[in-house]
């Protein structure tokens, strides 16, 4: 069972950053190109995969916690304290997360809509995929270092 929770662990893990890093590092350029469309489109349609993902690893992940082993062994590793740092920055990744996806990918298919300029929410949003993503690659070594605390 533990094993089965950190392997779908890092499926979230996967699904969420992969989708992430394709959306920032080819669908944005494309749209700063001027398939703004399609870069909108996939951001609307990636949603439903994303938000999945981040409830699995979620979810795993306070499993993982409770298979960690006894609190004072925890606390005496620096597994504790490790896993506090994490926490916090995954709060700060899925904030920025929610804010791009359910705020400023909504204003961006608005501005395309109403036939405004796409640059102001695509600025945005590619500042968001960096700031996830930079939380991201510190999460991951987080994540590794509890593991082998
Ligand atoms: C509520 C949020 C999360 C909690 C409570 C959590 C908790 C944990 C715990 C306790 C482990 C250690 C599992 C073990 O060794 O048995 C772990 C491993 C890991 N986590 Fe998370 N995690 C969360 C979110 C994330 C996120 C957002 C990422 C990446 C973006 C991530 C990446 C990893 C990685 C790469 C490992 C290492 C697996 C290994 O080396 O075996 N976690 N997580």
């Amino acid at each position: 069972m533990a094993l089965l929770s950190v392997w779908l662990h890092l499926l979230g893990v996967v699904a969420w950053i992969g989708g992430l890093m394709y959306q920032a590092h080819v669908l944005g350029p494309a749209a700063r190109r001027g398939a703004v469309g399609v870069f909108a489109e996939a951001a609307r349609g990636g949603r439903p995969v994303a938000w999945t993902a981040i409830a699995v690893v979620a979810l795993t992940g306070f499993y993982n916690v409770t298979r960690l082993g006894p609190l004072e062994r925890v606390m005496e590793t620096g597994a504790g304290l490790l896993l506090a740092g994490k926490f916090m920055l995954v709060l700060a990744a899925v904030a920025l997360a929610a804010q791009r996806d359910f705020s400023q990918v909504p204003r961006l298919r608005r501005a395309l809509a109403e036939g405004q300029d796409p640059a102001p929410p695509l600025r945005t949003i590619a500042w968001l995929d960096r700031l996830v993503l930079l939380l991201a690659v510190a999460i991951v070594y987080l994540g590794v270092a509890v593991s082998r605390a």
